[in-house]
Parts: C-alpha cells; sequence; structure tokens
C-alpha cells in the first residue's frame, strides 16, 4: 500500500543561474523528490537540458530525482539518464514504440520506471504494461512549459487509474500528476488518490516559497 505523498518541485520554473540556490531552498523547506523535465525541442516544442546537468544536479542533493523524458529518442538514449544518476525515469507512451521494452530495461537497472500519458491519451492504452509499471505519469497540461492552467479533465483519468490499480491488482504503483498542480488543488487531487505532486510555477513563482511548499506538504497529507 502507498502511503506518504510526495512532493516534486520541478526545476523548470526555477532560476537555472541560481540552481544550486534553489535546490537547497526545497531541501530545506522538506520536498522529497527534485522533479526534472528533459525536453528535446521534437516531442515538445522546447528544450531544456539533458544528462550531463542532471549528474551534475545529483552531485549536490541527496533528494531522489525524478527524470520525465519529454523526448522521441528515449530508447536509444536510456542509459545515459540512469547513469546520470535517476532514480525515477518515466517515459511518454505517445514517443515509445516498445513500451514493455523499455520499462522492463529502467527497471532491470535498478530505476522505477514509470509511463507517461498526455492529457489526450486515454488510461485503458497502457493497460497491458500496467502490472510491471513502478508508477504512472498524468500529465494536467500539454507537456512543454510550466505555468499552464490544470486540465480537468484529469480527475477522470485518475479514476479510471485507481480502477486498474485494483483490476491489475498493482498494490504499490504510484500516481503522479504533473501540470497546473497548487495549493488550490493538491489537498483535491490527494483525495482522489495522488501520490507524487510535481508542482513547478506554484512553488518557484511565489513570494515565500518555503511556506508554499510547508503548505503543498500540509494539503496533500490532510
Ligand atoms: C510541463 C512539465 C512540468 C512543468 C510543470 O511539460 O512536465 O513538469 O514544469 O510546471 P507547472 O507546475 O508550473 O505547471
Ligand atoms: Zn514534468
Amino acid at each position: 500500500m502507498n502511503n506518504k505523498k510526495l512532493l516534486a518541485p520541478s526545476i523548470l520554473s526555477a532560476n537555472f543561474l541560481t540552481l544550486e540556490k534553489e535546490i537547497r531552498l526545497v531541501e530545506k523547506a522538506g520536498a522529497d523528490i527534485i522533479h526534472c523535465d528533459v525536453m528535446d525541442g521534437h516531442f515538445v516544442p522546447n528544450l531544456t537540458f539533458g544528462p550531463s546537468i542532471i549528474k551534475q544536479i545529483k552531485e549536490i542533493t541527496n533528494l531522489p530525482l525524478d527524470v520525465h523524458l519529454m523526448i522521441t529518442n528515449a530508447e536509444q538514449t536510456i542509459d545515459s539518464y540512469i547513469d546520470a544518476g535517476a532514480d525515477y525515469i518515466s517515459v511518454h507512451y505517445e514517443a515509445v514504440t516498445h513500451l514493455n521494452r523499455l520499462i522492463s530495461y529502467i527497471k532491470k537497472r535498478n530505476v522505477k520506471a514509470g509511463a507517461v500519458l498526455n492529457p489526450s491519451t486515454s488510461v485503458e492504452l497502457i493497460a497491458d504494461v500496467f502490472p510491471i509499471l513502478d508508477f504512472v505519469l498524468l500529465m494536467s497540461v500539454n507537456p512543454g512549459f510550466g505555468g499552464q492552467k490544470f486540465i480537468q479533465g484529469t480527475y477522470n483519468k485518475i479514476d479510471k487509474f485507481n480502477e486498474m490499480k485494483l483490476k491489475y491488482k498493482n498494490d504499490n504503483i504510484l500516481l503522479e500528476v504533473d501540470g497546473g498542480v497548487s495549493l488550490e488543488n493538491s489537498k483535491t487531487l490527494s483525495k482522489f488518490g495522488v501520490d507524487m505532486f510535481v508542482v513547478g510555477n506554484a512553488i518557484f513563482k511565489s513570494e515565500n516559497k518555503i511556506k508554499t511548499i510547508k503548505e503543498i506538504i500540509e494539503n496533500i497529507n490532510k
């Protein structure tokens, strides 16, 4: 069974010129995981960073790294993210041809493996890999940018995820939600069954980041 709810600040919204300071701040405030958004300018219309930055982040923090791959060539480059120190890796259903093979490989290398679904992708489409997944990441915005509005249809998808969790008897599978998560909706999302909360703008663009992090942690654990 799943216990503690996990907060994963997304550094996409952080100031990259002072990234170490931002990471120290989220550590101090009690965040559980660092969410790293890898974008290739092909799968999504934006570019971020790759394995070398992830490796540098790994060297300065003990928090687990959650690497969200928004790239078209995850099957060819997966080792570089694992070797860089990723603790969780999620790959998009829409971008991977041999999903079962890739998920199995990530797990074999002792990294938690997740499948990510865009807002328009049905949860049923991952039924065949559901029993072997460590987590599912539901995108609650169209991937590519921070600061977008939460898509309400995500709640139906969470219900569907919960049904599948029972149907496929994968008790330990975690549910992560990414995009538009805020102080306001985090409590409801937690009640719906979300385990891991990715939060970008709501933390890094807030006036008091430490206070916001603490309030979100309180909300999700209520
Ligand atoms: C969007 C990224 C998200 C993003 C979330 O493509 O996957 O992780 O940083 O940012 P907010 O919380 O601002 O929507
Ligand atoms: Zn993300």
